[in-house]
């Protein structure tokens, strides 16, 4: 089964059995009966699918393709913290984007796709400790009304979006809408017609009144929505020094690499199990609430 996250480059997301947002690849991961995955993304959605369906050999591309957002937030660090500030007793609730570790110390995870949801779901009573995306938790703070306490992470390449790059580009296609990805600063995010995950922008463009939408997320993103909405014009939103932003670890991999790991059914993804079995509760919580 070759998963591919909606950021990879055309020619593997062209061969993937399924392509989708990090929601959607873990309940593919999840529900699958192939004895092998073939994840096409970073390393934490590699590592997301081992710790869900541990029977299965899962392999990547290349093991190195890390993630901005899992390098701000290191597990011992957030468990020196939750040790400090014991008598908070955060519910912690970690954005899919972190390592196995950091996963093992929280009470749920969500995605871009359910965040809403799950804060929403979370214990009225108890204090909550968001990380590692401050972006994300600032927006699901605007939406939901809920108070949390933000890890100070962020995307490296969400952040490269800004108010005057965004507003640069509007004011070449005045008439078109704009989709952001709740990754993007609050400067972003107020120029957007609609924030959401990369699998809503697909079903957003596709009901989009209009032809020219400006899509501020990666770059990959593009591919995916040109084929799925032929009769629009999507534009990819620009940066202040290039016409459009890539992420540098999901561009690591490669359909030669590709090839490669489907021949050695290597790297592969190995968990200690019983650190699997602490950060797979978390996950399971996830899947059920977000239903
Ligand atoms: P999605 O879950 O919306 O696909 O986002 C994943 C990601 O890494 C965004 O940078
Ligand atoms: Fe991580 Fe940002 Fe790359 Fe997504 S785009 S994988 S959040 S560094």
């Amino acid at each position: 089964m070759i998963l591919a996250h909606n950021y990879q480059t055309g020619d593997i997301q062209e061969i993937a059995d399924y392509v989708g947002d990090s929601l959607g690849l873990a309940y593919q991961a999840k529900a699958t009966e192939a004895d092998v995955i073939v994840f096409c993304g970073v390393h934490f959605m590699a590592e997301t699918a081992k710790i869900v369906n541990p029977s299965k050999t899962v392999v990547l591309p290349d093991k190195d393709a890390g993630c901005s957002l899992e390098q701000s937030c290191p597990a011992d660090q957030l468990d020196a913290f939750l040790k400090d500030n014991a008598d908070k007793n955060y519910y912690v609730i970690a954005y899919i984007n972190c390592s196995g570790g950091v996963k093992a110390l929280c009470d749920v995870i969500c995605t871009s796709g359910n965040a809403l949801k799950i804060v929403q779901q979370a214990p009225a009573e108890r204090p909550i400790l968001f990380v590692p995306d401050e972006n994300l938790g600032a927006w699901v703070m605007e939406q939901t009304g809920r108070k949390m306490d933000l890890w100070r992470g962020n995307c490296y390449v969400h952040v490269e979006f800004t108010r005057d790059s965004i507003s640069k580009i509007k004011e070449e296609y005045p008439d078109a809408l704009v989709v952001a990805h709740p990754e993007c600063t609050q400067a972003v995010r107020l120029l957007a017609d609609e924030v959401c995950s990369t699998e809503k922008m697909v079903t957003y463009c596709k009901e989009a009144p209009v032809e020219n939408i400006i899509v501020v997320t990666e770059s990959g993103m593009l591919h995916r929505l040109r084929r799925e909405c032929p009769d629009k014009n999507l534009i990819a939103g620009p940066t202040d020094h290039c016409a459009c932003a890539d992420c540098r670890y999901m561009k690591m991999n490669t359909l030669q690499k590709l090839r490669d790991c489907l021949a050695n059914l290597s790297p592969t993804v190995e968990m200690e199990e019983s650190l699997r079995a602490r950060a797979e509760a978390p996950l399971l919580r996830m899947l059920e609430q977000s239903k």
